[in-house]
């Protein structure tokens, strides 16, 4: 693969919003980072150039049958003005696990983490400062190849773009209400669930339309054999707190393996917390609830950092979680994860790498 990166500065910057105006994923940096590959030839033509529309083929593949996938990641403004982002190695390396899902080739997460960090310290004055808020980075990859046949693609693009975002819910760090999805399921074992692939939202938005007509911020996700096993949140890992342990569905293939998830078992861990892993009905959860053990519930994710969840609803029984109340639990994560984002509190597992 070609390690040159190209790159060609706009000429007519927008105009940047202001950091109490951000809403989630609305508003796009000036530039991006685009890759081409061909089967043959592999990915080249790597560049940094204005944001915009690109032309497609309507044959394109990806306009057909989806092969697709995407990241999310952020990057923070710190307080000494220093730009970081979140573990970008990590998020790539889960790129391309979803890539070998869907039959997408591999990328150079090293090559690629150099160009996000150059197309970052290009779009930096975009990077809000004020608290809560972040840059969020979006690498996907579609498949580009004018056929109609099904089979893998032999070419794909790459983009990296930059959206500056506030909270991902309106309801920010205020606890969500959740719906217990009981008619539709997200995934199967063997299915799509742990990659990162549009497929998986497309799965679920009618699912999260139905849950909001009954006034329900999301859905939680049973398994989708016996719906019986708690799995995840539409856009968010499920975190419990029962009898002081943190207690997670463990990764079974169709759950995706959040970053945030994996870096709230590390905290919590450090701070000698017990964490489980476990395959947990959602009969468990209410059995807690009636037992008085059930302390808090809390999804985590990029784009929603930590979200506490006030109540459940399965199938009509209504639950109410910590008296409708962010729980300690959330409120300290949230205020650890995004300290060490923020440059506030020390990084103590590397998580932040700097944008020069
Ligand atoms: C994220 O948390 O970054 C996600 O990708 C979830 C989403 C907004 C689709």
């Amino acid at each position: 693969m070609s390690s040159d990166l190209k790159v060609t500065l706009t000429n007519n910057p927008k105009e940047k919003p202001q950091d109490d105006k951000l809403g989630f994923g609305q508003i796009f940096t000036d530039h991006m980072f685009v890759m081409d590959y061909e089967t043959g030839k592999g990915w080249h033509d790597a560049r940094i150039e204005p944001y915009g529309p690109f032309s497609i083929d309507p044959s394109m593949m990806v306009l057909h049958y989806g092969q697709a996938i995407f990241e999310g990641m952020k990057a923070y403004r710190n307080i000494d003005g220093k730009i970081k982002v979140f573990r970008p190695k990590s998020f790539l390396a889960r790129m391309n696990r979803s890539a070998a899902r869907v039959c997408i080739p591999q990328i150079d997460t090293e090559f690629v983490a150099t160009a996000l960090k150059k197309l970052i310290s290009i779009d930096k004055d975009w990077v809000p400062s004020k608290e809560g808020t972040s840059l969020y980075i979006r690498p996907f990859i579609v498949a580009t190849d004018p056929y109609l046949g099904v089979r893998p693609s032999h070419k794909y693009r790459f983009f990296i773009i930059l959206s500056p975002v506030g909270a991902y819910y309106p309801e920010g760090l205020n606890p969500v209400k959740i719906w217990v999805e009981t008619k539709y399921v997200r995934a199967v074992p063997g299915g799509l669930g742990e990659a990162k692939t549009p497929a998986n939202y497309a799965a679920s938005i009618l699912a999260a339309e139905e849950a909001k007509e009954h006034g329900y911020t999301q859905v939680l996700w049973l398994d989708g054999v016996e719906r019986k096993y708690v799995e995840e949140v539409g856009t968010m890992n499920i975190f419990f707190k029962i009898n002081n342990k943190i207690v997670t569905p463990a990764l079974n293939g169709s759950i995706l393996g959040g970053m945030t998830r994996d870096s709230v078992m590390r905290l919590a861990r450090e701070w000698g917390m017990e964490v489980e892993e476990v395959k947990i009905s959602i009969e468990e959860v209410y059995e807690a609830h009636a037992n008085g053990s059930l302390q808090e519930i809390f999804g985590t994710g990029t784009a929603a950092v930590i979200s506490p969840v006030s109540s459940l609803n399965w199938a009509g029984k209504i639950i109410t979680v910590n008296d409708g109340k962010s729980g300690e639990t959330s409120l300290r994560l949230y205020d650890e994860i995004t300290g060490i984002q923020y440059g506030k509190f020390p990084d103590i597992f590397e998580w932040m790498e700097e944008v020069e």
